[in-house]
């Protein structure tokens, strides 16, 4: 059994719908209190089987009071790295723009474009006189990614559910809390996007300045409002399959999880990141 000792090195967190894991067993909850403020929620530890910890964090807080906007991701990164997380599995309900990413499939995505851009506070250096630029063209930990890959396909087609997982898609992330019009949708899809949400950022550009491997399991609740013949998107629609997506979800996280903490623990999907920000910070002139 895990002692409250233990290392906890995986960290998983729930967006909108998935408010808690199952299979596991409930160990205690922190809180830390970090110079960006409080988490989102404190942060529920608990062990699996095996005895590995795990960290989990609802993004929206435990009862969704948290808008993509004022989400305080700051303080979500700094509490996570502060309990000894160093790789984060992450999961978002996220729009479709592509046909054939059908509500109710999952993605993997590799790139993101960022259309919240110098609104959201999105790195731990601003207001200091510290100078940072972080390397970013790979925006999700490419180990973590590729060692997913399999994994959730696998779970994915062994539950027989028909939920497809697409890989190497790219995501828009854009300011809410209204959804795109038609127009915009339609951009979106010139510029190369497949999926759209609004919580990728700053959150996996934070977790780059912390040194943790950051990986995006994207949940298709709803196609974007780009297709001419469909009703636009609305959060009605998008509740419809949130439900069933966090149940898949959560059936996906409690598959992989014993494994990912094993590969984390070996440093198998670490070495990426680690030691990454020591030439981002930029030499001070005498
Ligand atoms: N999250 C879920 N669906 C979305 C959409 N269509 N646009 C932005 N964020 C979303």
């Amino acid at each position: 059994m895990a002692t409250e000792n233990e290392k906890v090195l995986v960290g998983v967190i729930g967006g909108s719908g998935l408010y808690h894991l199952d299979n596991l067993t409930f160990v205690k909850t922190v809180n830390p209190d970090t110079p960006w403020g409080y988490p989102s929620s404190p942060i529920t530890i608990c062990s699996l089987p095996s005895g590995s910890l795990i960290a989990f964090l609802a993004r929206h807080g435990p009862h969704h009071t948290f808008s993509p906007s004022t989400v305080p991701s700051r303080a979500n990164i700094a509490a996570l790295k502060s309990i000894g997380v160093r790789a984060i599995l992450a999961f978002s309900a996220v729009g479709s723009l592509r046909e054939e990413i059908a509500p109710g499939h999952f993605a993997i995505p590799t790139q993101i474009i960022d259309r919240t851009k110098g609104i959201r506070p999105a790195s731990f250096f601003e207001g200091t006189t510290i100078v940072a630029h972080t390397a970013f063209g790979d925006p999700f930990s490419v180990k973590l990614v590729k060692w997913l890959e399999g994994r959730v396909e696998k779970v994915l087609q062994e539950e027989g559910r028909g939920v497809v997982l697409h890989k190497e898609k790219c995501i828009i992330c854009m300011e809410g809390p209204q959804f795109s019009t038609r127009a915009e949708s339609i951009m979106y899809r010139s510029w190369g996007g497949d999926l759209i949400n609004m919580s990728v950022l700053p959150e996996a550009k934070l977790a780059r300045e912390a040194e943790l491997s950051y990986a995006l399991v994207a949940t298709a609740t709803d196609y974007d409002s780009w297709r001419p013949h469909s009703e636009v998107v609305t959060a009605a629609e998008v509740f419809k399959t949130l439900q069933s997506n966090a149940d898949t979800a959560r059936h996906v996280a409690a598959t992989i999880l014993e494994e990912l903490c094993a590969a984390t623990l070996q440093g198998d999907l670490l070495s990426e990141e680690k030691g990454s920000m020591q030439f981002s910070i930029m030499p001070r002139s005498a």
